[in-house]
């Protein structure tokens, strides 16, 4: 008795609220006003995960161009120079030509660059110019040859 007493009470209390709503927005004018809130809310929602996919994407291209300088300076600079002028005693010995030179930049293709790379590059005498940088993955090196293209000096 006291339980079934107290479901009706709630369920008076139900009623009551859901008819105060029904006093606030009454019809059409109510539905609007819910459909506005919900697009309001779903553009945000747009908003924020636009800007998390920004910020995604900064932190990923960020983070390459780290990875390129870093192994640039770890793999390639004791023999390129930390500016790709070739301006080492290593390069001097080996006819290292200047990155900075955009006739040097025109000379090879980034194909190239990246086949001598992965491959390592001889010259005539089938001396070793450079050894293949087995220890990068694929996308390493394309990252490389990106940055030895930023190399080039602008006019
Ligand atoms: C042992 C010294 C040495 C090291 C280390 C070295 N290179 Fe080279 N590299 C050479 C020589 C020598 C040549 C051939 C002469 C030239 O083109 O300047 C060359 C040529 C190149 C070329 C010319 C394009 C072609 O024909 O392939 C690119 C690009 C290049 N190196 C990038 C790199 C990058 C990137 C690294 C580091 C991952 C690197 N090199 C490390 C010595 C070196």
């Amino acid at each position: 008795m006291q339980i079934k007493m107290r479901i009706h009470f709630a369920n008076a209390g139900l009623v009551k609220q859901a008819r105060v709503e029904d006093n606030f927005c009454n019809g059409r004018k109510c539905a609007l006003t819910n459909e506005k809130i919900m697009d309001q809310g779903k553009a945000n929602m747009k908003k924020i995960i636009i800007l998390a996919v920004a910020i995604g994407v900064v932190a990923a291209i960020t983070a390459r161009g780290a990875d390129a300088k870093d192994n640039w300076t770890k793999l390639c600079a004791k023999c390129h120079g930390a500016e790709g002028k070739g301006d080492t005693k290593i390069g001097a010995r080996l006819g290292i030509k200047d990155f900075s030179d955009p006739k040097v930049q025109a000379a090879f293709k980034d194909d190239d660059a990246f086949k001598d790379l992965k491959n390592g590059l001889q010259n005539e005498d089938g001396r070793t110019l450079m050894k293949p940088f087995d220890t990068l993955s694929d996308d390493e090196i394309k990252a490389l040859v990106a940055y030895v293209r930023t190399l080039k000096s602008q006019p």
